[in-house]
């Protein structure tokens, strides 16, 4: 299967997924990642990428007149690259029509928090100021909604009285790096099928 990662930031969910392929190889694990896109310049994620060799993208929404063709554009460009998968790991920006319209159903987003709990851009620092006592991650097909896809499968992680939110994020990443590493080889590997909010990974 050929997978196409989308990246905003430090790209940990990436190597994470280079991590796990390069360990067990492409055949073994069911996939291999063909390209790596993000939505701005300058990232590590697009550094990781490059380090592994592989071709990059940016899709910046400024460069582009309206929100729908920036998302035409996003669209265009994972598709020359013929994903089978699409994985956004922290991709922070939300796709529109023309994108799920090609993408959706095979569309993977990681949002660091229990969903439906604490969607949005700062999962983890609304699951703090709330006083929750466990928070963690979630691994869902994107739909057209933010964060409200049918959900493949969470881990928790508790949350400590000492904790800051870059604490808590650290924490919740080692358990999101390895959810997504598993759910996407599952996914790879045995395809799926989505009844209503229900994932089947056969
Ligand atoms: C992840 O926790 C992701 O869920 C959130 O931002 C973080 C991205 O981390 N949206 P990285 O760029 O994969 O290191």
């Amino acid at each position: 299967r050929r997978l196409v990662v989308l990246v905003s930031g430090s790209g940990t969910n990436l190597q994470a997924l280079l991590d796990e392929i390069e360990r067990v190889g492409a055949e073994t694990y069911g996939a291999r990642i063909v390209a790596v896109g993000a939505d701005r310049d300058g990232i590590e994620g697009l550094a990781r990428a490059e380090r592994a060799g592989l071709p990059t993208f940016v899709c910046r929404v400024k460069d582009y007149a309206a929100r729908e063709e920036w998302d035409a554009a996003l669209a265009e460009a994972v598709a020359a690259h013929e994903p089978d998968l699409v994985v956004s790991a922290g991709f922070m920006k939300i796709v529109g029509k023309e994108f799920l319209a090609r993408f959706g159903g095979r569309f993977v987003n990681t949002h660091p928090a229990l969903l439906p709990s604490f969607p949005g851009a700062h999962g983890v620092r609304d699951a703090l100021a709330y006083g929750a006592k466990v928070t963690g991650c979630t691994v869902h097909f994107v739909d057209d909604g933010v964060d409200t896809g049918p959900i493949i499968a969470q881990g928790v992680v508790e949350i400590r009285d000492e904790d800051d939110e870059s604490a808590l994020h650290e924490r919740i990443k080692d358990v999101e790096r390895r959810l997504l590493v598993e759910v996407v080889g599952r996914l790879a590997r045995n395809g799926h099928r989505i009844e209503g909010r229900k994932v089947v990974i056969p």
